[in-house]
């Protein structure tokens, strides 16, 4: 993966002259995912979309599938009938939107392109997330919350989605241990999401700050998929503990 295309890293290196008071690694990819919340709100920036193309490359199967639906002739039908048979995408932390840009192209939830299914894009942020074609955003809303559980359920076709990204980060405190353990607190409440909405052979990605409770996670997801890796994008800073769990085949 050359890292020249990845996100955030080069884009870090371009706003690292402003003023920061960062204490870590992770306190930075927090200040950083804030201005760049601000910076990239007008214009969800290329090299953001490019980090999101390379996530949504590791959810291989997934892309496979959407290629095999495509050429068996279902997406026609589909199309033809005029009902929703595309995959259904969740992206938690979502704003500013980088990530859901890019798949509202991958589940063409604009139907963009009329010979596949339309899927269906559900952003979910603390914040305000911009407005964007083919996505529906649960903005103010806290993906911990079980009320927006239900909201995802009754929002979903058939209450169910194919994939559940997260690119969400806590607050970081600047303490690495505590920063981990609630990011990974994140990522149990992810995994009860699954638990919800989450078709069978379905996917979930997402990202954690590596530390002593990582086995815990990692134990639980291979508990309930049938595949689980630990993934760190080439880009990603060598003294950052960010990490991405990509847990596939959902055993429900
Ligand atoms: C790194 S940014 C996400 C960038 C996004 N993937 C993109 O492509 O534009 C992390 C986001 O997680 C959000 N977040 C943190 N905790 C959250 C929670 N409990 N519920 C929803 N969003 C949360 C933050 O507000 C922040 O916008």
């Amino acid at each position: 993966m050359p890292s020249s295309t990845l996100l955030g890293w080069t884009t870090r290196t371009s706003v690292s002259s402003l003023e920061l008071n960062m204490t870590s690694p992770e306190k930075e990819e927090e200040s950083h995912c804030l201005r760049r919340h601000n910076w990239s709100v007008q214009r969800r920036d290329a090299l953001s979309r490019k980090y999101a193309e390379k996530v949504f490359s590791l959810l291989g199967e997934f892309n496979e599938n959407a290629k095999e639906e495509k050429s068996s002739g279902t997406a026609l039908a589909a199309a033809a009938a005029k009902r929703p048979a595309g995959y259904s995408v969740v992206d938690c932390g979502a704003a500013p939107g980088a990530w859901s840009q890019v798949a509202v192209q991958r589940v063409n939830s604009t139907g963009t392109d009329p010979d596949s299914p339309r899927g269906t894009l559900i952003g979910i942020d603390l914040l305000n997330i911009p407005p964007l074609d083919g996505a529906h955003f649960l903005s103010n809303h806290d993906v911990m919350d079980p009320a927006t559980h239900a909201k995802l359920q009754e929002l979903l076709p058939g209450g169910q989605a194919h994939v559940i990204l997260s690119d969400m980060a806590p607050n970081a405190s600047g303490f690495r241990d505590m920063d981990h353990e609630r990011i990974i607190t994140m990522c149990f409440s992810l995994i009860d999401l699954a638990g919800k909405i989450l078709q069978p052979r379905g996917s979930l990605l997402c990202k954690y700050w590596d530390g002593i409770l990582t086995h815990q996670l990692q134990e639980k997801l291979s508990r309930l998929f049938g595949s689980v890796r630990s993934l760190k994008p080439d880009a990603s800073r060598k003294d950052s503990a960010e990490r991405f769990f990509l847990a596939r085949m959902h055993k429900k």
